[in-house]
């Protein structure tokens, strides 16, 4: 068990706080979707509570180490400073002089954020006179983006050498759901893939192998699978140099008694394209001039089936291309089997996410993770550079 900061005292303190608040923007930089600011909210609101001189540190893209205002954190500042009704200032920096001005002088209760920690190729480095340079500017370190974890970089790991590092509510809550639900997961546990690699999967389904009694794959992943069992999948996207890792984990789960319910039919299209005109087809039979873009209706009644029986859900992943409206179907229809099911639920994975959101079933679900590669490494049983380097509970 790591310590949280209701294990230490942080009231007038001044609080590096580690957030994810990598959230997308649109080509004009506006925040497309901010619910990893507004996951935020009950940490930032208990510092507020405290008296503690709060100092947010973030990163946003991948910016490669140089600045780019394309990467500023500016319109995250605005709009955490619009939610929450207070000013928060933004450094032009991360530990130069703007920093230093703005953190030097902190009243209780104000907010500073800190430019993308990402403008300094020292931050993935981990470089340590930077990690010294960012625990300089406070007295105490809260972890809470669990979204960045699974990164072992300066602002999510290094710093906590030099500080007193203990975890925030979100980074708390993430943990503490998904330990609970892979420790002991009540049977049936289905667990629900999707996406376009098994390559990104792999871990998650060996690992869950072992615990699952059910596993539902979906999106182009699935096709990898299909060709392992000797299908066709027309001009379908699916990892050649996965195929004999795909008959592996096909064997495996025989074996240990995993049934693994691969899909029976697939929306076609002849084009990638969001107007592409489609048609149902066998799944194992795809015309050769025709690619897979969602699951069909024989596959959603199917998976349907297992899902009702649940009594834990995993899912991580889309069943289509759910960038295009026309094929978000099968996504759609999982989120609400997902949201109507009595299971203990966990979804994480941008599009399932935004899929359970759009469904409005989000109440429904026990556990919606901020997380997207962290969550996956997490489920794969891999341990966090994030959550390691926190402080233990006596
Ligand atoms: C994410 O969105 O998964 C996290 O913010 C980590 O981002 P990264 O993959 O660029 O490290």
């Amino acid at each position: 068990m790591k310590k949280t900061f209701k294990d230490i005292s942080v009231t007038g303190k001044r609080v590096l706080l580690r957030v994810d608040f990598n959230v997308p923007l649109d080509e004009q930089g506006k925040i497309i979707n901010d619910a990893r600011i507004r996951a935020e909210l009950p940490t930032i609101s208990y510092l507020l509570r405290q008296n503690a001189k709060i100092i947010i540190v973030s990163h946003l893209g991948r910016p490669n180490g140089m600045f780019n205002p394309k990467y500023s954190l500016a319109p995250v500042a605005k709009r955490l400073s619009e939610i929450l009704s207070h000013d928060v200032k933004l450094a032009t920096d991360v530990v130069g002089d703007s920093a230093q001005a703005l953190t030097s002088n902190m009243q209780d209760g104000d907010i500073v954020m800190l430019e993308n920690v990402r403008f300094h190729k020292e931050e993935e480095e981990n470089d340590e006179a930077f990690c010294k340079k960012l625990a300089s500017l406070a007295d105490v370190f809260v972890n809470d983006a669990f979204g960045s974890a699974h990164r072992a970089h300066a602002s999510t790991a290094g710093v906590a050498r030099y500080l007193p590092a203990v975890a925030g509510f979100l980074m708390s809550k993430e943990i503490t759901a998904m330990q609970k639900v892979l420790q002991a997961p009540e049977q049936p546990f289905v667990v629900i893939l999707g996406g376009a690699k098994v390559s990104d999967k792999i871990g998650v389904v060996v690992h869950l192998l072992d615990k699952a009694n059910v596993v539902l794959i979906g999106g182009a992943m699935a096709n990898t699978f299909i060709v392992a069992k000797g299908g066709n999948v027309g001009l379908s996207r699916y990892e050649q140099e996965k195929v004999e890792v795909a008959k592996k984990i096909l064997e495996k789960a025989e074996q240990k008694n995993v049934k693994v319910v691969l899909p029976i039919d697939e929306v076609v299209a002849t084009e990638f394209s969001p107007t592409a005109k489609s048609k149902v087809v066998d799944a194992y039979n795809v015309p050769a001039n025709y690619q897979g873009m969602d699951i069909g209706p024989k596959t959603r009644k199917a998976f349907k089936k297992e899902i009702k029986r649940a009594k834990t859900i995993v899912w991580n992943g889309p069943m289509g291309v759910y960038e295009f409206p026309k094929f978000r179907k099968g996504t759609r229809k999982i989120a609400k089997y997902v949201a109507n099911s009595s299971a203990v639920s966990i979804v994480g994975g941008g599009d399932s996410v935004a899929a359970i959101v759009e469904s409005g079933y989000s109440h429904k679900i026990h556990h919606i993770s901020t997380g997207g590669g962290a969550t996956l490494e997490f489920l794969e049983g891999k341990s966090l550079p994030g959550v390691e380097m926190l402080e233990d509970k006596e």
